[in-house]
């Protein structure tokens, strides 16, 4: 076994050894123009080695100082161009939309095969994006019938909040469910009870991939796939996914056997009635097939629950760590609603909490990289050639932290959202959502839910390190994975009303 293996072991080395030198005999021809600049890659390894696995958009931020605002890395075999700064990140995704709008999926993704929303690209990622966005749209996203599920549950998440009275406890699981409900309201129609463990096992799946997506060793099987079978976390990965799909399929059989045609109570009843009357009037090559149905759920849920929660527990713990910023978010409450439920509409009263929600969104960072892009054409950008279907990173680290845009941009600095008379100002470089084509579908929900969690949770309590632990030593490194989290820490929720 040893030996066979090492033999395949060799033999792929071999090759990739051969695609290195006829990839980069390419390189080297410069018959297609100058490519961006970047360092120089070691045969099979690329820049491997000069990368930190576990936080890559470090050293892409450190070398785009380096090597300016496009640059080329190998991440292995593969070349990646990397854009860094508001202007250039905004001069690709949006002024050139259409060129840089691609999808380049991962590896570890390809179980979705080109369905779904997240990974597709072409017709089919065409029609789900534009039918996910009409239907949540229809279901309530950014609407009043949202508005009120996000506020019922916030009381539901508050349930839990008070049963820890007022001792220091890990708000990952609560904040999830709490999240993972407003999709499931607007997905299947109804939301869950906290101790339902179809949903709980659901919702903690979803999140351990979202984790396990960011591992060094993940990173290292998209880059090679021959590893595989030696990678623990890609067995794990692919066991959590094939469960979630299997209760998917499940829950989509209960809600069929329930379907109204004129009631539809979500998406997926929205998604298997369209389905139905493409087959009745004889469309049998549509893009609505079961797959597209269960990947699109999935991405919804993948995309729309780890990114808010994670959100809010950086607002948390940063309520905690600046416990001065605190106050002035609950005297801003007090002055405007005092002990009423909050409301969407009250949001242009906030202008304090506005700004302390969007530098939350700005420090934490939690997408880094976005998803990684791909040229759909040849393009001469900003006087550098890229190849059609070469991978793009937009380093949304290098837009939040943009030195040229931001007065502090490594500080948690409310003021970069306000101006001298204390009114909320948008900044151009507030880019936690991605731009152009691939933004991210469900910013105002996500927008929705920030504003609405967040100003009744601070409403209701005061948010302190545990006892015995200073403000200071509240740790703001983030933990490793796919999107970034804070690093384990309890919090407590005292409560205020
Ligand atoms: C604070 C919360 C959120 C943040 C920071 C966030 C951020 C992002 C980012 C950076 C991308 C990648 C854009 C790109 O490739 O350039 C993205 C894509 C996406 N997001 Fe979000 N997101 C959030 C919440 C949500 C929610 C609540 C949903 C669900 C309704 C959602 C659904 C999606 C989908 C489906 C995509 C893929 C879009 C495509 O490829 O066409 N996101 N998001």
């Amino acid at each position: 076994y040893n030996s066979s293996s090492s033999v395949s072991l060799l033999g792929t080395l071999l090759v990739l050894l051969l695609v290195y030198f006829i990839s980069t005999s390419s390189f080297s021809s410069n018959a297609d123009g100058k490519q961006p600049p970047g360092p120089k890659p070691l045969p099979v390894l690329g820049n491997l080695l000069q990368l930190d696995l576990k936080r890559p958009y470090n050293t892409l931020l450190k070398l785009s100082k380096k090597y300016g605002s496009v640059f080329t890395i190998y991440f292995g075999p593969k070349k990646v161009v990397v854009l860094a700064g508001y202007k250039t990140v905004k001069e690709a995704l949006v002024n050139k939309a259409d060129v840089f709008g691609e999808r380049d999926p991962m590896k570890i993704a390809e179980s979705s095969k080109g369905h779904g929303v997240l990974w597709s690209n072409g017709d089919s990622w065409k029609e789900m994006r534009r039918f996910a966005l009409t239907n949540l749209r229809d279901y309530g996203m950014g609407k009043k019938a949202c508005e009120d599920k996000i506020i019922e549950e916030c009381q539901y998440l508050m349930e839990v909040f008070k049963t820890f009275k007022g001792e220091a406890f890990d708000t990952t699981q609560p904040m999830n469910y709490a999240v993972s409900n407003i999709i499931c309201s607007l997905v299947y129609g109804s939301r869950f009870e906290y101790d339902n463990p179809e949903f709980t096992s659901m919702v903690d799946r979803t999140n351990r991939n979202i984790q396990l997506g960011g591992s060094p060793s993940i990173q290292v099987y998209n880059l090679f796939p021959w590893m595989g079978r030696w990678i623990a976390d890609k067995s794990e990965f692919e066991k959590c996914s094939n469960l979630n799909k299997k209760q998917n399929m499940e829950l989509f059989s209960r809600l069929k056997e329930t379907l109204n045609p004129q009631m539809c109570r979500g998406f997926v009843d929205a998604f298997m009635v369209r389905k139905q009357t493409l087959e009745e009037s004889g469309v049998t090559n549509s893009h609505f097939s079961n797959e597209n149905l269960l990947i699109t759920v999935l991405n919804l849920f993948a995309a729309g629950t780890d990114t808010t929660a994670t959100t809010l527990r950086w607002a948390l713990l940063l309520m905690a760590k600046y416990p001065k910023i605190q106050d002035q978010v609950q005297e801003e409450i007090s002055r405007v609603i005092g002990t009423r439920q909050v409301q969407v509409e009250d949001r242009k009263n906030f202008p304090f909490t506005d700004a302390v929600i969007h530098e939350t969104q700005r420090l934490a960072n939690i997408v880094p990289m976005a998803l990684p892009h791909k040229t759909s054409e040849d393009v001469t950008f900003q006087g550098h050639f890229i190849k059609k279907g070469t991978t793009v990173y937009p380093l949304l680290t290098s837009v939040l932290y943009d030195e040229t845009e931001w007065e502090k941009p490594h500080s948690f600095h409310p003021a970069h959202f306000l101006d001298k008379d204390g009114k909320f100002v948008k900044r151009d470089a507030f880019m936690p959502f991605s731009a152009g084509r691939r933004i991210c579908l469900g910013e105002s929900l996500a927008r929705m839910e920030l504003f609405l969690f967040f100003t009744t949770l601070l409403q209701h309590f005061c948010f302190t390190p545990p006892p015995g632990v200073k403000e200071e030593d509240l740790d703001l490194t983030p933990r490793v994975g796919f999107t970034l989290n804070p690093s384990h820490h309890k919090l407590c929720a005292i409560p205020r009303l």
